[in-house]
C-alpha cells in the first residue's frame, strides 16, 4: 500500500458514509494568532465546534497538512516528522461514539483488512473533571474487541486538546496495532511498544474556559486524526517510516547528490508511546549489509523532512524571514543545508531535493493543488535562501573552527559575536560545540545579546552614555519587580504565562509573555494590585546556587526553551516567586515602591507586552 491508496481509502469510505471531503486547511491558522502552524486537522474546524454551521455539513472528512514545530530537535531518528498529513473525520454535532466506533472498527477490520487479533483500544479512566468511559469500552466489546485488550488510562493519555489555551476538547479512545512479527499477547498492555497507536477517536464534549474550566458544550462531537506517515509503515511491516514511499524518493534523491548509502537498516518491532503522527518508538537500528554512519543516516532523514516541509510551507505563501513562520521555514532550509555539509555536498542541492519533493505526485496524489501552481516560487525561494545562507555558513564555520582548535570553549560572548557578525544561528553554533564535546554558555551569550540590544537603542536614541551593564539601584529594583510581576500573570491568568522577553533601562520594565488575548481592566488592576501587596509585605529576596534540575523540580521558573548551565542561582521572594536568573536583585520587596503598568500592548503573534514603572 503507499500514501496515495491509504489517503484514498480513508476519504473513499468516509463519503460512502455521507462525508463531504473538505480540503486541506493552510497551513498558516487563519485568524489564530495563537500558534505559527496547524498542528491537527480540527484546529481550522475549531469555529464549527462551538455552534457556527459550517458550509459542508455536519459529517466532514479531509487529509490535513499539519506542522508541529516541537518535533524539529527530534527528527533524526525512525519516526518524528515536522511535516506530516493527518487522516480525520469529524462530527459537527451529528454522530457521537456510538456510531464513530463502529466505523473505525469497520474501516481498520474491512478496508485496512487488519484482524481483530492485532488490534486493542484505550479508554479514559476517568477523572474530577469527566466520569470514566465505560460505554465506549463496552461498544469496542461488542464488536469483538477482548476486554483484555482494552485498557482505561488517564488525562494524560487519553484526553485531547485543546488545540489552544482554550476551545474544545474531550477524553478519547485510541486504537493500537501490534506491529511485531511475534504473534500478538492475549492482554494489552499499553506500555509495551510492539503496540503502536495508529488513530485517535477525540469524544468533544467539552470546552476549556480561561480559568481552566471543563464546561460541556452543547453538542456532541467526533474529531479523529491518523497519521498517514506511521500508519503507512507499520501496515508494510516498517519501523522506519523513511522506508516508506513516501520518503524512499527524497533519500534516493539524496543517496544520489551525496554517494553515500541511506542503507539497509533492519526493522526490529521495538516502538513506544506515540504521538499521532510519530511518537517514540525504540529507535534501535541494525545495519546489515551496508554499514551506513548513524550520522549520515541521521542527516539524510533531517534533510529529507525539512526540505518536505519548507515545499509546503511556501506553497502557503510563507517566505524565508527573521520572524514566525518565516523564521521556521529559514531554519528547516539552513539546518538542511548543514546536515548537507556533513554528508559532504558543498553545492547547492536544495531545489533539486524539493523538486523530487514535487514530482512524488504517487503518494501526493492530486491532494495538494497548490503545490503545482507554486512550483517555481518554491524552486526560487529555496535556491535564492540556499546561496544566501552557503556563503554566511562558510564564512561562520571558518570563524567557530578557528577558535575550537585551540580545544577553548566558546564563551557565550564570541558566539554572540559569531551569531551577530556572520548571521550564523545559535543552533548550528551549538550543534559544532557538541560535535567537538563542548557546549555554550547560554546564559552569557544571552547577555551578550540584550547588552547589544540596549546598546543599539541607546546609541539610535542618541543617548549612549557608558558602559553596558548597570547594576544601578534602580536597575536592580526594576529586575524584582519583573519577577513580581511573572509571577502574579502567571497566579492571575495562569500557567500558561511564560516570560518570552524581558527589557530593562532605568526609566521602566518591559515584560513580554505568552498569551493570547488583550488584558482587560480588570485583571490589570488584580495584578498591580497583587504585586503591590507584596512590596507592602516587605518579602525577603534570597538568593540559593543549585544544580539546575533540583531549581526546576522544586518549581523555579526559567526562561523557556533556554538552555541552562548545570549550577544556577534561584532567586527567591519569600514563597510568592522563585526563579532562575543571574540576578542581581533588591534584598527586599519594601524597596520597590509602588509598581503601576503604564501599557499593555501586543507583542506579535499569542504575545503581550507590559510596561510598568516604579514610583
Ligand atoms: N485531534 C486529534 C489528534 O491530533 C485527533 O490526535
Amino acid at each position: 500500500m503507499n500514501a496515495r491508496d491509504l489517503k484514498k481509502f480513508f476519504v473513499d469510505f468516509f463519503i460512502s458514509k455521507d462525508h463531504a471531503e473538505i480540503p486541506s486547511a493552510s497551513l498558516i491558522p487563519e485568524n489564530d494568532p495563537s500558534t505559527l502552524f496547524v498542528s491537527a486537522g480540527i484546529q481550522p474546524l475549531v469555529p464549527y465546534f462551538l455552534g457556527t454551521p459550517h458550509p459542508y455539513g455536519k459529517r466532514l472528512v479531509n487529509v490535513q497538512k499539519c506542522i508541529r514545530t516541537g518535533d524539529i530537535d527530534e527528527v533524526g531518528d525512525c519516526v518524528h516528522h515536522t511535516f506530516f498529513e493527518m487522516l480525520g473525520n469529524w462530527s459537527l454535532g451529528d454522530y457521537f461514539k456510538t456510531e464513530m466506533i463502529p466505523l473505525s472498527f469497520e474501516f481498520l477490520t474491512q478496508k485496512l483488512n487488519i484482524p481483530v487479533s492485532k488490534l486493542a483500544v484505550s479508554c479514559f479512566e476517568g477523572d474530577a473533571d469527566a466520569p470514566k468511559d465505560q460505554e465506549t469500552a463496552d461498544i469496542w466489546q461488542k464488536l469483538g474487541i477482548s476486554p483484555q485488550r482494552i485498557a482505561f488510562l488517564p488525562k494524560k493519555n487519553n484526553w485531547w486538546g485543546p488545540p489552544g489555551v482554550t476551545g474544545p476538547c474531550g477524553s478519547d479512545t485510541e486504537m493500537f496495532y501490534w506491529a511485531a512479527t511475534l504473534s500478538p499477547p492475549q492482554v494489552f498492555d499499553p506500555s509495551d511498544s510492539n503496540w503502536v497507536e495508529i488513530w485517535n477517536d477525540v469524544l468533544i464534549q467539552y470546552f476549556k474556559n480561561n480559568s481552566g474550566v471543563y464546561e460541556k458544550l452543547v453538542q456532541n462531537n467526533i474529531d479523529t486524526g491518523m497519521g498517514v506517515e506511521r500508519t503507512l509503515a507499520v501496515l508494510n511491516g516498517l519501523s522506519d517510516n523513511y522506508q516508506t514511499s513516501i520518503w524512499q524518493p527524497i533519500i534516493k534523491k539524496i543517496e544520489e547528490i551525496s554517494g553515500k548509502k541511506y542503507g539497509v537498516i533492519a526493522t526490529p518491532p521495538l516502538r513506544g508511546k506515540q504521538s499521532p503522527q510519530s511518537g517514540k518508538r525504540n529507535d534501535v537500528e541494525i545495519a546489515t549489509s551496508m554499514t551506513p554512519r548513524n550520522d549520515d543516516i541521521k542527516s539524510m532523514r533531517i534533510i529529507a523532512d525539512h526540505l518536505r516541509a519548507a515545499v509546503f510551507i511556501i506553497a502557503d505563501s510563507v517566505e524565508p524571514s527573521n520572524k514566525e513562520a518565516g523564521y521556521v521555514l529559514r531554519r528547516l532550509i539552513r539546518r538542511s543545508i548543514r546536515h548537507g555539509k556533513i554528508l559532504g555536498i558543498e553545492q547547492n542541492f536544495c531545489q533539486d531535493i524539493a523538486q523530487t519533493v514535487l514530482d512524488n505526485q504517487e503518494n501526493l496524489a492530486g491532494f495538494y493543488p497548490e503545490l503545482d501552481q507554486n512550483k517555481n516560487r518554491i524552486l526560487e525561494v529555496i535556491g535564492i535562501e540556499e546561496t544566501k545562507f552557503r556563503k554566511t555558513l562558510n564564512r561562520g564555520l571558518i570563524e567557530i573552527n578557528k577558535l575550537i582548535i585551540h580545544k577553548k570553549n566558546l564563551s557565550g560572548k564570541e558566539a554572540f559575536n559569531l551569531y551577530q557578525s556572520y548571521g550564523f544561528p545559535l543552533e548550528l553554533i551549538e550543534e559544532e560545540l557538541k560535535k567537538n564535546g563542548l557546549s555554550l554558555d547560554i546564559v552569557e551569550f544571552n547577555q551578550s545579546k540584550e547588552d547589544h540590544a540596549k546598546q543599539s537603542q541607546t546609541l539610535s536614541a542618541g543617548k549612549f552614555k557608558s558602559g553596558l551593564a548597570d547594576n544601578s539601584e534602580i536597575i536592580t529594583k526594576y529586575h524584582t519587580a519583573t519577577h513580581l510581576l511573572h509571577a502574579s500573570l502567571r497566579k492571575t491568568l495562569g500557567d500558561h504565562v511564560q516570560q518570552s522577553g524581558s527589557n530593562i533601562t532605568s526609566d521602566r520594565l518591559r515584560f513580554d509573555f505568552s498569551h493570547t488575548e488583550k488584558l482587560n481592566p480588570d485583571q490589570l488592576e488584580k495584578i498591580t494590585n497583587l504585586i503591590n501587596q507584596q512590596i507592602k509585605n516587605k518579602l525577603i529576596v534570597t538568593k540559593e546556587e543549585k544544580h539546575f534540575i533540583d531549581a526546576q523540580k522544586e518549581g523555579a521558573l526559567a526562561f523557556f526553551g533556554t538552555k541552562y548551565p548545570k549550577i544556577v542561582t534561584v532567586y527567591k521572594i519569600g514563597d510568592f516567586s522563585q526563579e532562575v536568573c543571574t540576578g542581581p536583585h533588591a534584598t527586599n520587596t519594601g524597596e520597590l515602591g509602588t509598581f503601576k503598568i503604564i501599557k499593555e500592548e501586543s507583542a506579535g503573534s499569542g504575545k503581550r507586552r507590559i510596561y510598568a514603572i516604579l514610583k
